[in-house]
């Protein structure tokens, strides 16, 4: 959505993959959806440097609200019980420390938790939630006919806009479709980039590399006209789902490569972890300014794979990826999908991105936050199994 907003992928932190939607604050006063949560994970967010990092948002998933609109004002609510002082007072908190807030909701009837949806309600809600000074909405699927979606999305992004409040608008829709993309020619994808700034494109990230192994694999787009990869521009996202770098389901190696191909796709960064436990070594990954910077550079062009080759034991195992940046350079990842054997040679040629195969180049190890040494003609590094190595190049 071309308005100003998300001109780089949004950054930040939501509750969903972490927290879910545990309401029972009785047995687990710590880790339950209150705005205790959202206020201790922003305080860390501040004082562990995500925020100076570049990691803004705050943000509330499912469950949040009562289960019934307000018998008078038809306005949704949100749980007293939970959130005793209310979402606007939950923004003021994050306004006053420099963070900004994230709300959810649904476009159909009902959350996909069962909690309130905006069905009927779209207007009444963007100006509720815009008077409660939020700063981002995520509007799931569930509930709703995928037939209609076309509709009610767009209807909902002219209601946010008409409030006159800077709402990030992240769209569910295309995660509820079965083909889209190559089957209608891009058509859904190009619908989304009018209406919202990011849209989930996939099933939900969950902290194991089987999960995020799989969403990556999606992403393996070699063609750079394909619709998923030219649909990505400032203010218009794909979403390949939260960050699961700082939790426990993923190895050191596995966290870098989810934190090193999510920049490659210019996605958006956004942690589901509880700050209060994150490793110093996932800390690091989270906190690389050098990765970063590839996430959100200006050009705002989406990376892909440009080259892959077999293992003898897995199709397609070992993989380069590349996204173009602003001031010409490249970012390249080197990708070992395999995870068995020890570490094995990649390698990368600038024909890969389209220079002359004689080009010249100087490069820097992203995560060492080195130079590598001299003009080259070719890297070749040894990457490890379900691990990744990271370069930036820029023509000598
Ligand atoms: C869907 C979304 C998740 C989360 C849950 C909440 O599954 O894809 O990201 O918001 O709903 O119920």
């Amino acid at each position: 959505l071309d308005d100003g907003l998300a001109r780089t992928p949004p950054m930040g932190w939501m509750s969903w993959e972490k927290f879910m939607c545990n309401i029972d604050c009785d047995n687990y006063p710590d880790t339950c959806v209150n705005e205790q949560l959202y206020k201790r994970q922003a305080e860390l967010m501040v004082s562990e440097g995500y925020l100076e990092a570049g990691y803004t948002q705050v943000n509330i998933d499912d469950c949040w609200s009562t289960l019934e609109r307000d018998p008078v004002t038809d306005e949704q609510v949100a749980d007293p019980d939970r959130f005793p002082s209310g979402i606007k007072a939950l923004s003021k908190f994050m306004h006053d420390r420099d963070l900004k807030m994230g709300l959810y909701s649904d476009i159909g009837s009902k959350t996909c938790g069962g909690y309130i949806g905006m069905e009927d309600h779209l207007e009444l809600d963007a100006n509720t939630f815009a008077s409660w000074d939020i700063d981002m909405l995520k509007v799931d699927g569930c509930f709703e006919d995928t037939s209609v979606m076309n509709a009610t999305y767009s209807e909902l992004s002219a209601a946010l806009n008409a409030t006159g409040r800077d709402i990030i608008y992240s769209c569910s829709w295309p995660a509820y479709l079965d083909d889209y993309g190559e089957g209608d020619g891009g058509a859904v994808l190009y619908r989304l980039q009018e209406i919202c700034h990011m849209w989930r494109n996939y099933d939900d990230i969950q902290d194991s590399w089987a999960s995020v192994s799989d969403i990556i694999n999606k992403w393996r787009r070699t063609d750079p006209n394909d619709p998923f990869v030219t649909v990505a521009q400032p203010g218009a996202w794909n979403d390949p789902d939260m960050l699961m770098v700082g939790n426990t389901g993923l190895s050191i190696a596995e966290e870098r490569s989810q934190f090193a191909i999510w920049s490659i796709l210019a996605a958006p960064l956004m942690m589901s972890n509880d700050l209060a436990t994150v490793s110093d070594e996932s800390k690091a990954i989270l906190l690389n300014r050098e990765i970063i910077e590839v996430d959100q550079d200006s050009l705002g062009k989406q990376g892909m794979q440009v080259a892959s080759s077999d293992s003898e034991y897995s199709e397609g195992a070992y993989r380069v990826w590349a996204r173009e940046l602003h001031d010409g350079s490249y970012a390249i990842v080197l990708q070992n999908a395999f995870s068995m054997e020890m570490g094995v040679k990649i390698q990368f040629t600038p024909d890969m991105i389209g220079w002359d195969k004689d080009q010249q180049f100087t490069a820097r190890d992203l995560f060492k936050k080195e130079d590598l040494e001299g003009t080259l003609s070719e890297v070749t590094m040894i990457v490890e199994p379900s691990d990744v190595q990271m370069i930036r190049v820029y023509k000598a």
